[in-house]
């Protein structure tokens, strides 16, 4: 983390775990864990019939509330679909676009997310993109250009002050959920290079401002680790986020870095 230029960004992302009827205990159990300054920004990104409850139990809390996906209509006949109006009417601050589990399940592409990530920009939502290699990509060189091409593909057609509004979330397809983590200067690596392609695309100004989490079995014991390194700016965290202890545990540690 650089924290002269960037304020860090821990998100919880819940998937499709918990409920509802759950948020609130979640949250009693949480808040007193959570420290009392405001050295970086805390998000949990929950699936959309818990957004209400979420931003009604993170209500004078430091914990700001985020959503998984979001439409790239504005409104109309979408069934099953949600706008980023209707996210930013909710209070909602924070949305992911592009998780590598839509990019798989659904066909996301660079084409919908950069699509996607004007709507949230537009409703004065900060998007979290993501991008990442598969495990095949990797063990075949591909990383790199893969990320450049993600990177370029999301961030298509944004001015400079619209990408320092955006979070760039790195998450190694082969990292998520499978207890293996990037090692610190593998995931150094590629958020290094992310910064660079987007100083390449905009100026360094831009470059130093954006933040860019890493995203991958991130958990209580290996997050001071990865978040020393220069060019990580916090985390995106599946299962660790569940837990409120281990939750807290990175949100410390991101706070206390320096
Ligand atoms: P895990 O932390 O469970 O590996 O999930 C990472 C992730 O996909 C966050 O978006």
């Amino acid at each position: 983390m650089n924290k002269k230029y960037r304020k860090p960004v821990i998100a919880g992302n819940w998937k499709m775990n918990m409920l509802h009827s759950g948020t609130k205990d979640f949250m009693d159990e949480l808040k007193p864990l959570l420290p009392k300054t405001r050295g970086c920004e805390v998000v949990l990104c929950v699936p959309s019939p818990l957004l209400y409850g979420m931003v009604k139990a993170c209500r004078g809390t430091k914990v700001a509330v985020g959503a998984q996906d979001v439409s790239v209509h504005d409104k109309g006949a979408y069934t099953g679909e949600v706008s980023a109006s209707m996210l930013k009417d909710l209070g909602v601050k924070y949305c992911i676009v592009g998780h590598s589990e839509r990019r798989a399940y659904h066909g996301e592409t660079d084409e919908l997310v950069n699509a996607k990530t004007k709507k949230l920009l537009e409703a004065g939502i900060t998007p979290i993109i993501c991008v990442g290699e598969t495990l095949e990509e990797r063990e075949r060189g591909l990383t790199m250009d893969l990320i450049s091409l993600q990177v370029r593909g999301t961030l298509c057609g944004l001015t400079d002050a619209e990408v320092r509004r955006c979070v760039i979330a790195y998450e190694p397809v082969w990292a998520i959920g499978t207890g293996k983590t990037a090692t610190a200067e593998q995931a150094q690596e590629v958020c290094e290079h992310i910064r660079s392609v987007v100083r390449k695309l905009y100026d360094a100004k831009t470059a130093r401002s954006t933040v860019i989490q890493y995203g991958g079995s991130m958990n209580a014991k290996n997050a001071a680790e990865l978040l020393a390194c220069p060019d990580i700016d916090g985390g995106l965290i599946g299962g660790a986020s569940l837990k409120p202890v281990d939750f807290s545990v990175i949100v410390n540690a991101a706070c206390e870095e320096e």
